[in-house]
């Protein structure tokens, strides 16, 4: 019994030391009980990470802060939360391992290095990494099998491997637009067996391999703005118009032409190029092509950029980005109203041609009708000429 209570007294002022030496960092607002914003803190690398701790919330954003290592350790003591957003400020390399997180989002960190545990992960269902300069992914993203968005958008990627998506079976969104990837990989039995969106428009690409078998359920797709080999794009052209996929967007900087379609290359070597023009339908369709914006599947997503737009907590930001989303809105319905304009510019082409084909062959058949009753005229002349002067 006695020892029993010693041995309860000792844990207790353990705990209570531990709080002590714990850096417990105060939330700067909470919104609706949940989600914490935190701004301009650093945690320096030489701290013991093990000792720093966050509110309990499920939704974290850390808003530009400072952490020069944002460490396997802090993501331990994130503790119940979901949703964790670095954006702005500093944070170059993350080592990311997590049991409890749904979302995790770095924006405009200045990312660099991130590593993943090589560990299975099956709760992760999001992870959007965007205006950093990570150029390479580790492989071991393989082990995030739950992932469902990967939106990898405006990065400076250079390289990247189907395969370690390969395994991620509920995979609906891959964005992979804006970086400076060369060279796509992925073996012959890859399948991306649910991906419905692959945005690889922006990059240096010459061609996809294994497209579009490796892809099945493929609904959307962007591609413009790369260096195609002419070759794949007439191999690829007629499976995307058979399987209905959409083509999202077009080039029209490489032609004359402006019906929308892709600019292709001869040879694919990179550098001046003999830009040719293939064409593809475009099909926009009445959604919007932002993934926020058309993501029903995964309302948490959404909710957690709607709690990290009132992050801003403030009226003049909100308004701002309230305009920002109507200019894209804008800007979406001005590039489909293009695309139906120059759609039917072709058709009106087409048929002015057509009328004026019609008009020619009209014409030849009326001027050789001309000639013909000059020529009979001219003969008649003649002959009555000849009548005269007989009769003379
Ligand atoms: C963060 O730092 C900036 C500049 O020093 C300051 O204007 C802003 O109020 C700070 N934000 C918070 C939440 O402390
Ligand atoms: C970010 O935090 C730093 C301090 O770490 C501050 O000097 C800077 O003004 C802050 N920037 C903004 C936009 O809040
Ligand atoms: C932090 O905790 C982990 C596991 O609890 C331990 O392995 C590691 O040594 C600790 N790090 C420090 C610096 O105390
Ligand atoms: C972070 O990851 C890198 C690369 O995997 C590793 O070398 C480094 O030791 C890790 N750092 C910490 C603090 O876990
Ligand atoms: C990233 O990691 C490499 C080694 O893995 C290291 O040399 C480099 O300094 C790191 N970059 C940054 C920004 O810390
Ligand atoms: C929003 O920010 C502006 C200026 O930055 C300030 O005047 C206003 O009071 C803020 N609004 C709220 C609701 O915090």
């Amino acid at each position: 019994m006695d020892g029993r209570r010693r041995s309860l007294f000792c844990m207790s002022l353990l705990i209570g030391l531990l709080q002590i030496s714990a850096k417990l960092i105060p939330c700067d607002r909470i919104h609706n009980d949940r989600n914490c914003y935190i701004h301009n803190i650093s945690i320096d690398p030489t701290e013991n990470h093990n000792d720093t701790q966050f509110q309990h919330v499920l939704q974290l954003v850390l808003d530009n802060c400072s952490i020069v290592q944002f460490s396997s350790e802090l993501f331990a003591n994130l503790g119940e939360t979901n949703f964790l957003t670095l954006k702005r400020g500093n944070v170059p390399n993350v080592n990311f391992s997590s049991e409890t997180l749904h979302t995790l989002r770095i924006d405009k960190t200045g990312l660099k290095n991130l590593s993943i545990a090589s560990i299975p992960n099956h709760n992760l269902n999001t992870l959007m990494i965007n205006r950093n300069p990570i150029s390479i992914l580790p492989n071991t993203i393989r082990y995030l099998f739950a992932l469902s968005i990967v939106d990898l958008s405006q990065n400076q990627l250079n390289h990247m491997n189907l395969d370690w998506f390969q395994q991620m079976d509920n995979l609906m969104i891959l964005d992979l637009s804006w970086n400076h990837i060369v060279r796509i990989d992925g073996s012959s039995d890859l399948r991306l067996k649910r991906l419905k969106n692959f945005w690889i428009n922006h990059n240096q690409l010459s061609q996809v391999p294994w497209f579009p078998i490796a892809f099945p359920k493929l609904e959307r797709i962007r591609l413009s703005d790369n260096y195609w080999t002419c070759s794949w794009v007439r191999a690829v052209r007629q499976q995307i118009w058979d399987r209905g996929i959409q083509l999202f967007d077009a080039d029209s900087a490489c032609s004359e032409q402006q019906e929308g379609g892709l600019c292709c290359y001869v040879s694919a070597t990179v550098g001046s190029p003999t830009a040719k023009y293939e064409f593809i339908e475009i099909d926009f369709q009445p959604q919007t092509a932002s993934i926020m914006e058309m993501e029903p599947e995964k309302p948490q997503s959404a909710s957690l950029v709607a709690a990290d737009r009132e992050g801003k907590g403030n009226v003049t930001c909100r308004s701002f980005q309230e305009k920002i989303r109507n200019l894209k809105r804008e800007m979406l319905i001005m590039a489909r109203e293009r695309a139906e304009m120059e759609q039917q510019f072709a058709k009106k082409v087409q048929s002015l041609q057509e009328l004026l084909r019609g008009i020619r062959e009209d014409l030849g058949e009326s001027e050789k009708e001309v000639s013909r009753y000059r020529l009979k005229e001219r003969l008649e002349m003649i002959a009555k000429t000849e009548r005269l002067n007989n009769k003379k």
